[in-house]
């Protein structure tokens, strides 16, 4: 049987495993899905374990997604781009890295039918959930990406670093007071739901679609926009579809996340 597990410190709450034995059930892979608790100075110790004794494919999640970046031999662009990884396995004496994230949310909101390609897309936020995702929205054929933070100089050094990997996208930074006109999507890549705060977006920007990825907690940004009476989502999406795009990686097959639920 093929042997997976998700690592971090702290793990108990992880949904991973129940996912990924959704997706062994629905394609007919046999295979266990563990829940590893690294110690927080351990972590390149516990995954040379895990290889060591047979394991096939890690999942890595907080605080340990740029440690695992650091310690890969071979990285995919998106992960090269992310500066963390999520998704590890070995090939030969060599150990891989890739981020899974960003096409997570690709896949969310493909499965909502939400358009991506030639879209118009603002990001909140300029932290580690931005920086994974905008090379899968450029690649998933968004015509722009705008990135707003409250720090305006992290955004701008995020885009920079970024635009080397960007290529049919425009991509730029603009402060919250300089946002106006019509988005197809506004995405909250903030962690100011896990505070309670909210960014209070302009009246002057209008938009159709939007996504939350934090999820399982209140969220400001959802009160604000479901009072424009948008359509929303929440980070549950993401989660399961950076858990597909995980599972296609390591076994080639991609679950279909249409009728999904948990
Ligand atoms: P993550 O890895 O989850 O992205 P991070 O790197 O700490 O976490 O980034 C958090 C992001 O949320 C940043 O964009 C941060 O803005 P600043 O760069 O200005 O700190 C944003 N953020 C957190 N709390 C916020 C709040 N109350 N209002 C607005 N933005 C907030």
């Amino acid at each position: 049987m093929k042997k997976f597990a998700v690592i971090g410190n702290p793990i108990a709450h992880s949904r991973s495993p129940e996912i990924h034995q959704a997706f062994a059930r629905q394609t007919g892979i046999e295979l266990s899905y563990e829940k590893i608790l690294a110690p927080l100075d351990g972590f390149a110790s516990t995954i040379k374990e895990f290889f060591a004794l047979g394991g096939m494919g890690l999942n890595v999640t907080v605080p340990f997604k740029e440690e695992a970046f650091a310690l890969c031999d071979i990285l995919t662009e998106r992960a090269q781009a992310a500066r963390a990884v999520n998704t590890l396995w070995m090939q030969g004496d060599q150990l891989h890295g890739d981020n899974t994230d960003g096409a997570g949310l690709v896949n969310a909101i493909s499965a909502l039918k939400w358009p991506l390609n030639i879209s118009r897309i603002l990001i909140l936020g300029a932290g580690g959930a931005t920086r994974g995702v905008v090379l899968p929205l450029a690649s998933a054929g968004a015509t722009e990406i705008v990135i707003t933070n409250r720090t305006l100089a992290r955004a701008e050094s995020l885009a920079e670093d970024l635009s080397v990997f960007i290529k049919n996208t425009n991509l730029h930074v603009l402060a919250l007071d300089q946002l106006a006109g019509h988005f197809d999507l506004v995405i909250n890549a903030t962690s100011a739901s896990l505070s309670g705060e909210g960014i209070a977006l302009p009246d002057s920007l209008t938009f159709n679609y939007a996504y939350e990825m934090a999820y399982g907690k209140p969220s400001s940004f959802m009160d604000q926009a479901k009072k424009r009476d948008v359509l929303t989502a929440d980070g549950l999406g993401m989660l399961i579809g950076q858990a597909a795009e995980a599972f296609f990686v390591w076994n080639g097959v991609k679950p279909d996340l249409t009728h999904f639920s948990l």
